[in-house]
């Protein structure tokens, strides 16, 4: 059993949990995830790794609540537990000197950006981070990017904060002000629609673009085939080869279909148990 030694609440449907669990942060690596269970008939869920503390053993996570486990999870309390806590899995970020970096994060995927972001920064990139969210409610750690950003723009859908408009507006305005010789790489991570729109955006330019993918899962090991997405061509699994590909190369299509593949059986589940 995984102790929840704090909970915060950033939204009503966004809430970040520090998670007990000192096997998982003493090995994982910025880009990996987690698959947990809330209890023995829970769904397996996965959710990647926002922020790890070694020496503390706990794992920081953050979630949306979209489905009836998200919704579940975020019921809990301090002090409550979950039981399983599986990580860390999948292939950690590359992590090297590039040069100048965009991190684009959207949404509950600016989590997963920021210790990315950090070790880029770390390892001597010039960051730059543009986040978003739909509305100002939505939007959280601006202070936690900027520390780790050499520089950071912020925007929302609606204009409710800083910036009205798309993450994708004020990347397209970095390439073209700064050149795209002179941005060496972009990392995407949010929801699909927004990192599709970003890898469309940096194909024009050539720009090699990272994103993070979100597919379904059940045994997060590479054995049972359902986190299988198509990249060049080729079918790879999210779980072991991923979750980031090179996002030119990804069959966004095709994977949101797969990501729609139990949507009716997900909102019966819902009505169920909010009813
Ligand atoms: Fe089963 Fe990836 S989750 S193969």
């Amino acid at each position: 059993m995984f102790k929840i030694l704090e909970k915060q609440v950033f939204s009503p449907i966004i809430k970040q949990m520090v998670i007990e669990a000192p096997r998982v942060a003493r090995k994982c690596q910025p880009g990996q995830f987690v698959i947990l269970r809330i209890h023995e008939e829970g769904e397996r869920i996965p959710l990647t790794i926002a922020d790890f503390d070694r020496e503390k053993g706990t794992i920081t996570i953050v979630f949306q609540e979209v489905g009836k486990t998200t919704k579940q999870l975020g019921t809990l309390e301090a002090g409550d537990y979950i039981k399983d806590f599986v990580g860390p899995l999948g292939t950690p970020s590359h992590i090297e000197n590039f040069g100048t970096v965009v991190c684009v994060g959207g949404g509950v995927g600016i989590a997963p950006v920021f210790p990315i972001a950090r070790a880029l920064k770390e390892a001597g990139n010039h960051v730059i981070s543009i986040i978003g969210a739909r509305t100002r409610d939505l939007l959280f750690w601006e202070d936690r990017m900027r520390e780790v950003s050499t520089e950071l723009f912020v925007t929302t859908d609606d204009g409710s904060y800083v910036r009205k408009g798309f993450v994708t507006d004020v990347l397209k305005e970095i390439i073209d002000e700064r050149g795209k010789d002179n941005i060496n790489l972009v990392l995407a991570i949010g929801p699909q629609p927004m990192m599709r729109a970003c890898c469309n955006v940096t194909k024009d330019y050539g720009i090699k673009t990272i994103v993070s993918l979100n597919a379904l899962m059940v045994d997060g090991t590479g054995m049972c085939g359902c986190c299988r997405v198509t990249v060049g061509g080729q079918t790879r699994f999210v779980c072991v080869d991923g979750p980031e590909f090179d996002g030119h190369q990804v069959d966004f299509a095709e994977l949101a279909r797969r990501s729609a593949t139990f949507r009716a059986e997900e909102q019966r589940a819902l009505e169920r148990h909010t009813c």
